[in-house]
Parts: C-alpha cells; structure tokens; sequence
C-alpha cells in the first residue's frame, strides 16, 4: 500500500505542528523530502492518507507521535571533531581549570544528534584534564529519541571514526568487528537525556562552564533562538562560554554576552 501525496494543506499542517512543538522551521523546499520520510511512517503506521495521519497525530495526546514525526522529519548531520576549532578551544579551558585547580567541570551538549558531539567531548576533555580534575560531568541531550538511542549504544563504522585522531581511537573506543564502541572510561563523565530547547524553563540546574550548541539554531527563527539564548545565559556560569555552529550568530540576540571569536560567546562575569 502507498500512500497518497502529501498536499499543500498537509504540508503546512505538518510545518505548523513542527514549528510550535519543536521551532524548526520548514521551508517550502522540504515538502518532497518530509513527504519521503513521512511515507514510512504511514506505511509502518498503516495509514494510506496524510489526512489520517494527521488526524492520528491531533488524537495522540501522550505526545509520543511527535517525537516520531521529529524523529524522522529532523536532520541529524553530525561528525567526530565537527569545527575542530571549539574543540581546540575546549581543551584550552580544561587546561586552564586545572591550573586553577579546579575540582569540577560541567559541560552541556545541547543538540548531542548520534553522539559523535558528545563523545568528542569527553575525549577532549578527559585528554585535557589528565585526571587532574576529579569530577567532570557532560550531559548530552537532544529532542530526537532515536538519536539519543545512538548516543547510547556508542556504537560507530569505521569511516565515523576516521575525524578520530589514531591514538585517541586506540584508547577510548574498543573494536567490535567492523564497528568501534565507546569505552566505559569514555562515556564516564556522559549522561543522555532528552530535552526539547523550545520547552523553556530546562529543568537542569547548572551552572555549566561550557555550553555546546551546534547547528540546530539555524532550524529555528529569531524568537527561538532568543528562547535559547535566554535560558542557557541562565545556566552558564559567570564567565561561562557558549558555542554555536560556524554558520549560526547571536548577532541581535546575544543579550549582553561577549563574542570571543566568530560562533564563541561569553557570559560576562556581571551578568545576574
Ligand atoms: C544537525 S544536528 C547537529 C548535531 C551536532 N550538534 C553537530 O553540530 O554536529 C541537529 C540536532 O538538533 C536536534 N534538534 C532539532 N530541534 C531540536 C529542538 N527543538 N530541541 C533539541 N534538539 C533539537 C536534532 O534532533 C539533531 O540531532
């Protein structure tokens, strides 16, 4: 059974509903890929019209249709030593906390995708710290399900490990046939979660030292991104640095932050 096309209405149901549950915007350019990605959906789901999709989807009040919408609907792009310069950047700071002497590290992946992100952290950080601080902590959260279960297996091919420095896959992964998986001194300092940026106030506490946040804004408008914004000068500690993708600015809306370099902010040591 396949589907009919998805139209012009359904499509902008469906943008509607992806906006003001996650702030990802749809532009008219993706209504052949969601309706390729969709597709299955309905097939898996048995439906043969988006109608009834849609339908299904205002019915499901556990919310769990959504995050398979986003799950399926969301880009998931993402590389081991992605814009290797925050992480150079990254290790600069660990390094300075522990001549500081610091006892404790918090870290914050904000868009944590499969876990290439997450795990490039704590390799950096762990290489960094050289066991000098003793409590480091990552929490990697991400709106998608399905990702997240990626996050959690920890579990790569070969040509995802190949942006790995040799010695760093040596030490911090373990070989599985043709797969490499995440030791259990690399997933260590990591905690997963789930967390949608658009459901303001985050439950965490912080304050986080460094935030990650990398290509996700660019899926979201001014107002989103404000949203964002807000809550992680809330969370960060005086001082505190924020990270965003190279092609992402908070150019308007970095609320008193300062920028450091191009997609480096940092939160100054007056603000509340
Ligand atoms: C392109 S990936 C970026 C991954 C990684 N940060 C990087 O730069 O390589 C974007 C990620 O943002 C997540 N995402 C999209 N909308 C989100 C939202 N509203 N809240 C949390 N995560 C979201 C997607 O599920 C996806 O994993």
């Amino acid at each position: 059974m396949n589907p009919t096309a998805i139209t012009e209405m359904h499509y902008q149901e469906i943008r509607d509903l992806v906006y003001r549950k996650a702030g990802i915007t749809l532009g008219d350019s993706r209504q052949a890929l969601v309706q390729a990605r969709l597709t299955k959906r309905l097939r898996a789901l048995d439906l043969e019209e988006f109608t009834d999709y849609i339908e299904f989807l205002r019915a499901d009040e556990s919310g769990e249709e959504i995050v398979q919408l986003l799950d399926v609907i969301a880009t998931n792009f993402t590389s081991f030593f992605r814009e290797d310069r925050h992480f150079q950047l990254l290790s600069e700071i660990v390094r300075k906390a522990v001549k500081d002497k610091a006892k404790k590290f918090r870290l914050w992946c904000a868009a944590a995708s499969t876990g290439e992100e997450p795990y490039t952290l704590s390799m950096v950080c762990q290489e960094a710290a050289d066991g000098k601080i003793p409590d480091i902590k990552i929490l990697a959260t991400d709106i998608s399900t399905k990702a997240l279960r990626a996050c959690v297996e920890g579990r790569y091919d070969e040509v995802r490990l190949n942006s790995v420095p040799e010695p760093s896959r040596r030490r911090w992964f373990r070989k599985d046939g043709s797969e490499y998986v995440a030791s259990a001194e690399l997933r260590a300092p990591l905690r997963f979660s789930r967390l949608n940026l658009m459901d303001v106030p985050y439950v965490m506490k912080g304050p986080f030292d460094v935030i990650f946040c990398r290509n996700v804004m660019i899926y979201f408008d001014r107002d989103g991104r404000a949203k964002f914004v807000a809550e992680a000068l809330r969370l960060l500690a005086p001082g505190g640095i924020l990270m965003v993708g190279s092609s992402e600015s908070l150019s308007g809306i970095s609320m008193g932050m300062e920028s450091v370099m191009p997609s480096v902010y940092r939160k100054g040591t007056a603000c509340p």
